[in-house]
């Protein structure tokens, strides 16, 4: 299995979408044994800074839950902006009888300061026809364009700019028509409409390109008084901030619109838009659930685990994802005041789900699976059960009751499997699982 690991660094950091490229010495460095994983003790998220310890959930939610965000944004991911005065939104696609006729298509042009000129996004929503209205929502970003998650032809094709791709139908910094319905099987979106779910989806490269200048194109630059001049302070946000900030603006128009329960929307997402999912979540509170499929380091994956990527091989290859002071814990992780399982826990008591793939071991499966288990204590505060098993279960087992964790058999991706637990999950949080 570690043979394909390589591949998969090289893959990541030439053809698909990363910034500088993982050097030869330190992808031979990166530890895959078990055996040699000498991990720190992990910060207690129920101590609060001034050493007295938590036990109450209000205790948790009034002071230690403040403290731990500001953790994360002071060292991880940057501070963001809240909801922007003058936002407009405006249907520029609607079509009743999409997929079929089995739901309706709806494109949401989202005008971030109100100016046509400036920074904006175009929200991908579709709604079953069949149900009852509001339904729940799925949201997450993609990677391609809201035209590569189905092969439906009404989709507006992005005119974005976006890394070139020959797979992805993508040239010259621009998609093609090729590339439409490229990441069908990673959205599913006929199967999660069926089922009775809203899905919505807006390319990440709308809010910030995706490679170390890209702020200075993006929503960072335009919503800056020094625009693409801007000298970043320590704790300003990164790309995982600007594309997390969308999500929540996303999720302001879903609170318009009738068709949908905003009070039941799960944000998800992979990989990279996996850590965003997670931090959108976390600095979000109106995502009801909270879905990480394969977001590995700086994500699910615990930071002071020394196995597959580090904080140093992350901060070299994707340093615009996080604020400027995350780089200088690269060598020393285990002197960082935060970890990821009080990431996870400040989901808490809303129901979060993180998913590993056997073959993923570059997102050190079992540190996304420890992040969870280390979350528990502080669902066991609200009386909720968390994973509800002792260690990591087999692969394509499903666990959890609070806290979902699935491996599944497979490399680097989202399946139809990671799809039918996601919904699953839902359906039994929003009440739905009898119906
Ligand atoms: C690289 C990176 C990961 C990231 C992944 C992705 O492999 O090292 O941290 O999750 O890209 O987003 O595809």
């Amino acid at each position: 299995m570690n043979s394909r690991l390589p591949l998969r660094i090289l893959f990541c950091s030439t053809a698909l979408l990363s910034a500088a490229p993982v050097h030869a010495a330190e992808r031979r460095d990166v530890n895959y044994d078990e055996a040699k994983v000498n991990m720190a003790p992990l910060p207690d998220p129920l101590v609060l800074n001034s050493g007295k310890p938590v036990t109450s959930s209000r205790a948790w939610t009034k002071q230690r839950r403040p403290e731990v965000l500001e953790l994360f944004q002071a060292n991880v991911y940057g501070r963001s902006p809240g909801k922007p005065k003058g936002m407009k939104f405006e249907i520029t696609g609607l079509d009743h009888l999409a997929l079929d006729g089995l739901a309706t298509r709806k494109e949401i042009t989202v005008w971030f300061t109100g100016k046509k000129d400036g920074p904006k996004m175009t929200i991908l929503l579709y709604v079953p026809n069949g149900a009852k209205k509001p339904v729940p929502a799925f949201l997450g970003l993609n990677f391609y364009g809201n035209h590569t998650v189905d092969s439906d032809p009404g989709i507006t094709l992005s005119t974005a700019w976006m890394r070139d791709n020959k797979d992805a139908g993508v040239v010259n910094g621009r998609a093609t028509d090729k590339s439409r319905g490229f990441q069908t099987s990673r959205w599913q979106i006929e199967k999660v409409v069926r089922r009775g779910y809203a899905t919505a989806t807006i390319y990440y490269g709308d809010l910030e390109p995706d490679h170390a200048d890209g702020w200075k194109t993006g929503l960072r630059a335009a919503l800056s008084k020094d625009g693409a001049n801007t000298l970043w302070k320590p704790d300003d946000w990164g790309a995982i901030g600007a594309w997390a900030w969308g999500l929540s603006r996303a999720l302001d128009y879903l609170e318009t619109d009738k068709d949908i329960n905003a009070k039941q929307v799960a944000v998800h997402g992979h990989s990279r838009l996996g850590k965003t999912s997670l931090w959108a979540g976390a600095s979000d509170e109106r995502f009801a659930i909270v879905i990480s499929n394969d977001s590995g380091e700086g994500g699910a994956a615990l930071t002071r685990r020394d196995f597959g990527e580090t904080t140093a091989i992350i901060t070299k290859a994707f340093p615009h994802w996080f604020c400027p002071r995350y780089a200088t814990y690269a060598s020393n992780a285990p002197t960082l005041p935060v970890d990821q399982h009080e990431l996870i826990a400040l989901m808490a008591p809303r129901p979060v789900y993180i998913a590993s793939a056997t073959e993923d071991q570059w997102a050190d499966p079992r540190g996304e699976f420890l992040s969870g288990k280390n979350a528990e204590p502080v669902y066991a505060l609200f009386k909720k059960a968390g994973l509800g098993v002792a260690d990591q279960p087999a692969a394509d087992h499903p666990v959890g009751n609070f806290i979902g964790y699935h491996l599944r058999t497979g490399k680097h991706d989202i399946t139809e499997f990671d799809w039918e637990q996601y919904l699953n999950f839902a359906d039994r949080h929003f009440g739905k699982a009898k119906k």
